[in-house]
């Protein structure tokens, strides 16, 4: 008799044979610029601590501040035990910085996403879902029960025809990613909302990686493309730009109040830490004092973005900070990050499952936090590695 978890080492054993084992590197410091990571000092080009606020000193001023007052854990569910005004005062304070009726926070950003879509669809009900959407929107799609309809990534046109050849449906829900995680594009929601105005289907965007980045001083994607009270469900989180961890889910009141209902991460699972809402009302209070940091990254992120391009590397279709340098085949964009890594640069290469099989690339997340210097450095590493490994 075999093993019980025979299987298992056959198939760690084919993904380190496909160069698609990933290796988890140990970090020694706080979050920053430059990083302790297995004990070397490196440039970071790896985190999505867009405005540098995961160790900002009015964050982590306001986080002991909380403990302070509320200590470290919420001791039971919110609808069990009672929630904090801290909880309160964070979603009455995100609502408007979003500019909605109202707000709810969860745990994380994928717990936002596995509690929205099973409270508005189900058997019966039929998601829109662009390909490329992320795990946690796919994952939601799939606990809801609901008929999972991919339309071609940021494809009006696939998703109009999608919309027409599903004639027997109850709910309908269209859900899109509002930057997508691994190309950095940004999806085209004026043109989602026509279509789902058209057809009287509400409309929702993960804006994981727009909070904190799009709009004016960072308040997402809806204000980015002046489309206030016309996005029926905005998913966020608090771990990317906010620096902290958290998820939000963002709306009508009469959404909210049908979450605190039904959504089952929030009925099932204990909120959010006292530390993380202190220090994410502390980075509303930042974004909502001065737009020095977002204006800040997106300098970063242009002259980057500018510089790879201008060495010959292929960007793919990068409208953000999140710039991929776009390699082909896992083993060669593992390579690439290893002796960029030998050279003091820490950028993960990002292969299959998380992106398609010959597509690998190096990820590299741009920030406030880097200075000039440090970009160009980055610069200078990529230039040399990519001529090591004939990529440019
Ligand atoms: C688009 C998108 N949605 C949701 C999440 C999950 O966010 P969190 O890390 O807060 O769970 C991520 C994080 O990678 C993301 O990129």
């Amino acid at each position: 008799m075999s093993a019980p978890f025979a299987w298992i080492e056959q198939e760690l054993a084919a993904l380190r044979e496909q160069g698609l084992f990933n290796t988890i590197r140990t970090i020694g410091t706080a979050q920053g610029a430059w990083l302790e990571v297995d004990g070397q000092r490196v440039l970071n080009l790896c985190s999505n601590n867009y405005l540098g606020l995961a160790n900002h000193p009015r964050l982590t001023a306001a986080a002991h501040a909380a403990i302070d007052r509320m200590g470290v854990g919420p001791a039971a569910v919110r609808t069990i035990a009672g929630t904090t005004d801290l909880h309160t005062e964070l979603e009455r304070r995100l609502a408007a910085f979003k500019g909605v009726e109202a707000a709810l926070t969860f745990q994380s950003g994928f717990n936002a996403n596995i509690a929205v879509i099973p409270a508005l669809v189900g058997k019966g009900d039929v998601i829109f879902s662009d390909r490329l959407n992320h795990a946690s929107i796919i994952d939601g799609c799939r606990l809801s029960g609901a008929k999972i309809v991919a339309y071609d990534h940021n494809s009006v046109g696939d998703l109009r025809a999608k919309i027409a050849a599903e004639t027997e449906y109850g709910r309908r829900l269209i859900i899109t990613d509002g930057v997508f995680s691994m190309d950095g594009d940004i999806a085209p929601l004026p043109d989602l909302y026509t279509v789902a105005a058209e057809h009287s289907i509400p409309l929702m965007v993960d804006d994981a990686h727009g909070e904190g980045v799009l709009g004016r001083g960072g308040r997402g994607i809806v204000d980015h493309f002046g489309l206030h009270g016309k996005v029926d469900v905005e998913v966020g989180t608090m771990s990317k730009a906010f620096g902290t961890v958290g998820g939000i889910v963002a709306g009508r009141q009469v959404l909210v109040d049908w979450l605190r209902q039904r959504a089952r991460p929030f009925l099932f699972s204990s909120a959010m830490t006292a530390p993380d809402v202190g220090a994410c009302l502390a980075a509303v209070d930042l974004l909502e004092e001065s737009t020095e940091l977002v204006d800040r990254l997106w300098a970063n992120a242009r002259f980057f973005r500018d510089g790879l391009r201008s060495m010959g590397f292929d960007t793919g279709v990068s409208q953000t900070p999140i710039v991929p340098v776009m390699l082909g085949e896992a083993p060669l964009a593992q390579q690439f990050s290893r002796q960029l890594f030998a050279e003091g640069v820490f950028a993960m290469a990002i292969g299959f499952p998380t992106v398609a099989k010959g597509k690998a690339r190096i990820r590299v997340m741009n920030s406030a936090a880097h200075s000039m210097s440090d970009l160009e450095t980055a610069l200078a590493t990529f230039e040399k590695v990519g001529k090591a490994l004939g990529v440019i």
